[in-house]
């Protein structure tokens, strides 16, 4: 059995419950927030004794997995404090808010043997290992993806998402997971350009965040991709195009959906039919359970990539000019999941 901890439990940490209570293996322990409504309201819905404190929560319930799903400037005490009590953790995505603070925060948790999975959700999708396989024999230079939802429109996101200095905003928030995917898939990226703009409502106090961005970029292996993100469009939406010297590839990771053209043929995957938070979960719970960390689809290192990529094209988009990255020496392939 495994003895479930959770710091933070707003909005997302929903969405790993609702999977987790499915779970004969998994017991809801215990639950901190420092917000009683948030805290009242998950405890009722999902058991677990309350606690306002999480090194209090750690060190009278010893749970034996945690799930971090804090803001992201709330990251290195938990981390930390997990590490020193060698529990392993799921974290959700962003690893900060900052670059510096990431670095510290990733030799913190280096020196300490730290066990970190990052909610970088699409990394452990059966879909995406569907796309890696069929693609594996083919050269993709030319990539696209685009991320959409209302919730500029609609304001059901808690106050601090709207606030760019908190959240990062569309960008850092959000746009952040297909950057992960792409440089998961397709190596690092060394040049990024950006535009964003405010076509509905200005920015003003507690509204910083920019609407509609565009981005594109060079990747280190000569391919150009480009992601073009919306807080102002009808639904939520998630589309990538890969054009290879083989194949076209449409994949949808929101819906699990991939659709392959070959000449004339199109071949339709869909691996739907369920939460998208559930892979991710699996492969945590299994690596808690075993101790067998080889299959960790994102560390925290990883993580910090990823975030140091989002912010150059956030530095992009401020600027208005080509940023370059010093990008991480290449990695093994691997089959994360
Ligand atoms: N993977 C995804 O698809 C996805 C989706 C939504 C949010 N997220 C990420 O999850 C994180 C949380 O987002 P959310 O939507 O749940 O936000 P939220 O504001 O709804 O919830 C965060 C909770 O953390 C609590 N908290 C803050 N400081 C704390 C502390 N020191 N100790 C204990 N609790 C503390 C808050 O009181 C709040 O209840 C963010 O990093 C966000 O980017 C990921």
């Amino acid at each position: 059995m495994v003895k479930a901890g959770f710091i933070g439990v707003g909005g997302i940490v929903s969405a790993h419950l609702n999977y987790l209570k499915t779970r004969q293996d998994v017991q809801i322990v215990a639950m901190c927030d420092i917000n009683k409504a948030n805290l009242d309201r998950r405890v009722k819905e999902y058991g677990g004794r309350p606690y306002a404190d999480f090194r209090q929560m750690l060190d009278k319930e010893k749970p034996d997995a945690v799930w971090i799903c804090t803001p992201p400037q709330v990251r290195r005490e938990p981390l930390v404090a997990c590490a020193e009590r060698d529990i392993p953790v799921f974290c959700e995505k962003p690893v900060e808010r900052s670059a510096e603070a990431g670095d510290k925060i990733a030799a913190e948790l280096a020196r300490l043997k730290a066990r970190v999975q990052i909610g970088y959700v699409f990394r452990a999708m059966p879909v995406i290992r569907k796309f890696r396989e069929l693609s594996a024999d083919d050269s993709i230079h030319l990539i696209h993806s685009f991320y959409a939802c209302g919730i500029g429109l609609d304001r059901c996101m808690p106050a601090w998402f709207y606030k760019k200095e908190l959240s990062g905003g569309a960008l850092i928030d959000q746009a952040t997971h297909n950057l992960d995917l792409l440089r998961s898939l397709f190596g690092e990226v060394v040049q990024v350009q950006a535009l964003a703009s405010n076509p509905v409502c200005p920015r003003k106090a507690g509204y910083t965040i920019e609407e509609v961005i565009t981005l594109n970029f060079l990747f280190r292996n000569g391919s150009a991709g480009s992601h073009i993100h919306t807080w102002v469009g009808d639904a939520w939406r998630n589309e990538m195009a890969f054009s290879g010297e083989k194949r076209h590839y449409r994949l949808d990771p929101g819906a699990q959906k991939l659709t392959v053209l070959e000449g004339r043929k199109k071949h339709n995957y869909d691996l739907g039919g369920g939460s998208i938070y559930v892979h991710q979960n699996e492969v945590f719970l299994r690596q808690a359970q075993t101790g067998d960390w080889s299959t960790n689809p994102c560390d925290y290192a990883d993580g910090l990539a990823t975030l140091k990529l989002t912010l150059a094209c956030d530095q992009a988009a401020a600027s208005g000019r080509i940023v370059k990255l010093q990008a991480r020496p290449p990695r093994k392939k691997r089959q994360p999941g």
